[in-house]
């Protein structure tokens, strides 16, 4: 599930490449463009019943949730329970353990969390530092001129999209993982201006973050359509989200292979920002 974003679309290459017997699951299967070796099932999380039928046979389920809510989120995994064998979600570093969550996008998180934990069905928890590839979001800004403007968020341990399909292909085909939480991160801690600076350097030109005001950000993000709920979610994000210091090895200790820095990131896609 998920298959077709940035996260899930290099989950399903990699299994392919394993010769792991692979189903992905579409809103739009004659778009989503799979290698042949890949069935395509249509269905839509927001349907439960559309699951049933794609989740015949299956074994471990990759589940990512990608509302700005939970409505639904326990039909859905109550669907999972009742078909599938085990499912590894992909959750976030964000949440917090100890005490109320920060902001609305890990109290999201915690919820499937927690309905998969009451599920009784085997599963395995990925918790994702911030994505390297949410940055393709700037790919217009940085083609049109050298300044990013955006919202401020605390620094992270950013992580390669590729290195999270890794840990998450480990967690799939490996059972030993079972109940069990992972946390995967970047090799260090960056903030947004670290990240322009490393898609400067792929590019070879200079680049500047600047951050935005939050109501001006509001705006900004109103015009370009995104959805209400998503940029209350995002805002409160910038406002409220502690920095975090947290940087793992899960990376290297389920593939073999460092988790790669931002730089890699950027020079692996910096045809995206031409
Ligand atoms: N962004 C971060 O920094 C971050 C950090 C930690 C965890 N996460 C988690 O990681 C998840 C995946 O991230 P990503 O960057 O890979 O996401 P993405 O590129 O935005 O992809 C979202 C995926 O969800 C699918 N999808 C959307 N609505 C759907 C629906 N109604 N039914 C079935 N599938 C639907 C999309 O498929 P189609 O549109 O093709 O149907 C697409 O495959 C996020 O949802 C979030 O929970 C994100």
């Amino acid at each position: 599930m998920g298959a077709t974003g940035n996260v899930g679309r290099q989950v399903v290459a990699r299994l392919v490449a394993e010769g792991v017997p692979t189903r992905a699951l579409a809103r739009d299967p004659d778009a989503a463009a799979f290698p042949a070796e890949v069935e395509v099932v249509r269905g839509d999380l927001a349907e439960p019943e559309s699951l049933t039928a794609a989740l015949d046979g299956v074994e471990s389920v990759f589940l990512v949730w990608p509302f700005h809510d939970t409505a639904g989120a326990a039909e859905v995994v109550k669907v999972l329970g009742a078909h599938a064998q085990r499912v590894v979600y992909l959750s976030s570093t964000a949440i917090n353990d100890k005490g109320p969550q920060s902001d609305p996008i890990p109290e999201r998180h915690a919820e499937v969390e927690a309905l998969i934990e009451a599920s009784g069905m085997p599963w395995t928890v990925l918790r994702a530092d911030t994505i390297a590839s949410n940055a393709l979001g700037w790919a217009g800004q940085i083609r049109a001129g050298d300044v990013v403007r955006g919202i401020e968020v605390a620094p992270t341990a950013v992580v390669h999209e590729g290195d999270i399909a890794a840990v998450a292909v480990r967690l799939l085909t490996d059972h030993s993982h079972t109940w069990r939480k992972y946390l995967v991160t970047g090799p260090r801690v960056v903030g947004r201006d670290d990240q322009v600076q490393a898609i400067a350097a792929a590019l070879g030109r200079p680049l500047r973050f600047e951050a935005l005001p939050l109501d001006v950000a509001r705006e900004s993000m109103t015009g370009a359509g995104l959805p209400a709920a998503l940029i209350e979610s995002l805002l409160s994000m910038a406002e409220f989200r502690p920095r975090s210091d947290l940087v793992t090895t899960t990376v290297a200790d389920l593939t073999g292979h460092p988790a790669r820095d931002i730089r890699d990131w950027a020079a692996e896609h910096a045809a995206d920002f031409r």
